[in-house]
C-alpha cells in the first residue's frame, strides 16, 4: 500500500480530493513517482512549441504597433514593459483571428484579454453571479476549472447528467426547472461544446441551437469554453455557439495555451454586442469584467500579448497552419492510443470500453471496478502509469468507474508503454477480485 500523500487524501475520508486540490494531488503523485508515464494532464506536446522562432518575431509586432500608434520603436518597447490597458493590447488581431478560424464576428472592443482562459472563467463567474440564489448549470462531469472558480466565488453549481450528449438540452431543461423550484436563479450555463474536457464529446448543431434558444428565454448566459475546437481530426466542423447565437446569450472563451503554448498565459472572452451594452449592474458587463480583472491581475502581460500578436501577424491572423501540425501529431497519438487499447485489452472487450473522440486531447475508459484516488496512487506506484479518474470531475458516484486519458502529451513510445502498464493494472485487479470472490 503506498504511503499517504499530503494533498487531499486526508480531507473527506472519501474517494476523491476536493476540487481545489485535484491539481495539487496529481502534481504530488507525479512528483512522487517521476518515472510514471502520465496520461493525467491535458498538456500540449512540447514538440510543437516553436518558442525560439516566436520570440524572434517580437520586433515585428513592435514595428506594427509603432507604425499604427505613431510611436518610435523604443517607445513601443517601453510601452510593452509598462502597466497596460486592462482589457488588452492585441484585441484587434484576436478579433481577426477568431473571425478567420471560428467564423466569429466581433469588434476588438467586445474582447477582454485575460491571463489564460482560466482568468476569463473566474472574472465571468464573479461578474455574472452576484445574487444570493445565483447558480451555474454544468454538465456532470465537467472541467475542474469552472468548479474551482465557482467555489472561490462562493457560487453553487447545479450539475446535470447526460451520458449521451444529444440528451443535453432535455437534461438541462429539467435541471433548470428543478433549480427554480428549489428557489435558485440559474444564471450561467458552462459548456465545452467542442471535444469536451473530460468526455471528448461534441454537441451537435441542433442541440447548440436548442440550448441557445432555451437559455435566452430563461435569462441564462452561456459560457462557451473553446480550447480544443480547432483540433478536429475528422468529420464536419460544427459552428461555434457564439457564431450561431442571434440572441446575445453566448460569451465565447478562448486561449492560446493549446494552439501555441501555455506559458504565454493568453486567453480572452468575447462578450456579445447586445450584452456588452446591457447595464443590469450599473456598468456594462465589459466594464465590470475590467474592474474585477484590475484587482486580480491588473492587466495581462503585454510582452506575451505582443508575442501572440507577432505570431498572428506572421500567420495572416489565422492559426490554421500552426494548428495543422498539431492536428497531424495529435491525430496520430490518438490513433496509437486507440490501437494500443485494442491490443492491451484483448479478451476483455466485454469489461473495458472506451470512446474514440474525433478531436481534442482526451478519451475516456470505462472500467469494471471503481477507480478513485487510492487507485491513482497505486497505479502510479506499482504499475508506473498516471491516469485521471472521472470522479474528480464529477459530483456524484456515477463516474466512479471511468478514467480520462490524455493522448496529447506522451510520445508514441510512451503511449504504447503506458497503455500496456495500465492494462496490466486492470488485469491484476480483475484477477485479484476473482480470487477474493472465489475464496469468500
Ligand atoms: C476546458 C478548459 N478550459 C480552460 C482551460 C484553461 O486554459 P488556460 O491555460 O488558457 O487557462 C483548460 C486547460 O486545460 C481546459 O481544458
Amino acid at each position: 500500500m503506498p504511503t499517504k500523500l499530503r494533498t487531499g487524501l486526508q480531507e473527506d475520508g472519501g474517494r476523491h480530493p476536493s476540487p481545489l486540490n485535484v491539481m495539487n494531488f496529481l502534481n504530488e503523485v507525479a512528483e512522487r513517482y517521476p518515472v510514471a508515464i502520465s496520461f493525467a494532464s491535458g498538456r500540449p506536446t512540447e514538440a510543437l512549441f516553436d518558442i525560439q522562432s516566436w520570440l524572434a518575431l517580437l520586433p515585428e509586432y513592435v514595428i506594427y504597433h509603432a507604425e499604427r500608434s505613431g510611436r518610435s520603436t523604443a517607445e513601443t518597447y517601453a510601452l510593452l514593459a509598462q502597466y497596460g490597458r486592462t482589457n488588452g493590447l492585441i484585441n484587434e488581431l484576436i478579433a481577426k483571428q477568431i473571425g478567420c478560424d471560428h467564423s466569429i464576428n466581433c469588434t476588438p472592443a467586445q474582447i477582454i484579454v485575460t491571463s489564460g482562459c482560466q482568468e476569463a472563467i473566474n472574472i465571468l463567474v464573479a461578474s455574472l453571479c452576484d445574487g444570493p440564489t445565483d447558480v451555474i448549470m454544468v454538465r456532470d462531469p465537467c472541467y475542474i476549472g469552472i468548479t474551482g472558480a465557482a467555489k472561490l466565488n462562493h457560487v453553487d453549481l447545479v450539475p446535470f447528467l447526460c451520458d449521451d450528449v444529444e440528451q443535453l438540452p432535455d437534461a438541462l431543461y429539467d435541471s433548470v426547472k428543478r433549480a427554480r423550484l428549489a428557489g435558485k436563479r440559474p444564471r450561467v450555463l458552462y459548456l465545452v461544446p467542442d471535444f469536451d474536457n473530460p468526455t471528448g464529446s461534441v454537441l451537435s448543431r441542433q442541440a447548440r441551437e436548442a440550448v441557445i434558444e432555451f437559455c435566452s428565454k430563461e435569462g441564462i448566459f452561456i459560457l462557451e469554453d473553446n480550447p480544443y475546437g480547432l483540433f478536429r481530426y475528422e468529420g464536419e466542423n460544427v459552428p461555434a455557439m457564439y457564431a450561431l447565437d442571434r440572441l446575445g446569450t453566448v460569451i465565447f472563451l478562448g486561449t492560446y495555451s493549446k494552439t501555441l503554448c501555455p506559458t504565454l498565459r493568453i486567453g480572452y472572452a468575447v462578450v456579445p454586442d447586445g450584452l456588452s451594452r446591457q447595464s443590469g449592474i450599473g456598468v456594462t458587463l465589459l466594464d465590470r469584467l475590467s474592474q474585477i480583472k484590475s484587482f486580480g491581475t491588473v492587466n495581462t502581460s503585454q510582452i506575451t500579448q505582443a508575442i501572440v500578436g507577432a505570431v498572428l501577424l506572421r500567420e495572416g491572423c489565422s492559426l490554421h497552419r500552426i494548428v495543422g501540425k498539431g492536428i497531424a501529431l495529435y491525430r496520430h497519438q490518438r490513433d496509437i492510443m486507440l490501437a494500443n487499447l485494442v491490443h492491451a485489452f484483448n479478451g476483455l472487450e466485454d469489461h473495458v470500453k472506451w470512446n474514440a473522440p474525433a478531436g481534442g486531447f482526451f478519451l475516456c475508459v470505462e472500467l469494471p471496478f471503481d477507480f478513485g484516488r487510492d487507485e491513482v496512487a497505486r497505479c502510479a506506484e506499482q504499475f508506473g502509469v498516471l491516469v485521471m479518474p472521472l470522479s474528480f470531475f464529477s459530483f456524484g458516484t456515477h463516474q466512479r468507474r471511468r478514467v480520462r486519458l490524455a493522448f496529447s502529451y506522451a510520445s508514441e513510445e510512451k503511449i504504447a508503454d503506458g497503455i500496456a502498464r495500465f492494462a496490466a493494472y486492470v488485469r491484476y485487479r480483475l484477477i485479484n477480485e476473482r480470487n477474493t470472490s472465489m475464496s469468500s
